[in-house]
């Protein structure tokens, strides 16, 4: 585990409510922007997670408030939503998920699943980490299985790697550790380790390039 996510992890420990609550305090700027969001998201969740049959097993990696896992869970999953810090867990409970404290570089997989979710996560991992991630990923889904999840575009930026505290409304009072991933490093990792690459966009942000956003398949013969 690197010592950047290492610390960016505690950060989270400390501070989840002030990231609960700030997520909460940007919608609230605008809520029409806020609403069109999650539409879109759960749109693009929906068209690639429906191919899955139905009560099929999801795990979703840092699901923070569990949102997204209550959506997914709605679609007629089995779903087992994930953090690494108490507050988001209690969140998720009170959404009547199953939960489990998962620190994805540090614990392990104990059952197979049909998709992994991985949504704004990988935002805080080292090139070392992701490699780690993954190859565990990939081995803890069935054949056939999904790995979704999105990354920052390194193109847009300045930097490959930096320490934000946002002075706007994300603003969380302590430094968290951001990385920024072109699409040729990510894609060396995912062929290396024998993903399909089965869906690929990018979205957000001013020339809908923020974000690279990937539907990963574990296709074994
Ligand atoms: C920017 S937030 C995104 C939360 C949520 N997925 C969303 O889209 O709203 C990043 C999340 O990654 C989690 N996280 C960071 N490092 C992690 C690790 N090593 N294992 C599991 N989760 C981690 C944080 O606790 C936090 O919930």
């Amino acid at each position: 585990m690197s010592k950047e996510n290492e610390k960016t992890v505690e950060i989270y420990k400390q501070k989840a409510n002030i990231y609960l609550a700030t997520g909460i305090k940007h919608d609230k700027l605008n809520l029409d922007k806020a609403n069109h969001k999650r539409e879109e998201l759960q749109k693009f969740i929906k068209t690639n997670i429906e191919i899955l049959p139905k009560k099929s097993k999801i795990f979703e990696i840092g699901s923070a408030d569990g949102s997204n896992a209550k959506y997914i869970e709605s679609l007629g999953y089995q779903v087992t939503a994930s953090d690494i810090a108490e507050d988001f867990i209690k969140e998720i409970n009170k959404k009547g998920l199953n939960s489990i404290n998962f620190n994805i570089l540090k614990d392990e997989f104990t059952e197979k699943y049909s998709a992994i979710f991985c949504w704004r996560v990988f935002v805080h991992f080292t090139k070392e980490d992701i490699e780690i991630i993954l190859q565990k990923i990939y081995d803890a889904l069935e054949n056939n299985g999904l790995f979704i999840f999105n990354a920052m575009n390194r193109e847009i930026r300045t930097v490959d790697e930096e320490w934000v505290d946002f002075s706007n409304e994300y603003h969380m009072g302590a430094e968290r550790y951001f990385k920024y991933f072109t699409e040729k490093e990510l894609n060396e990792i995912i062929v290396k380790v024998g993903y399909q690459i089965y869906n690929f966009h990018k979205e957000g942000g001013e020339n809908n390039s923020k974000w690279l956003v990937y539907v990963l398949k574990k296709c074994e013969n």
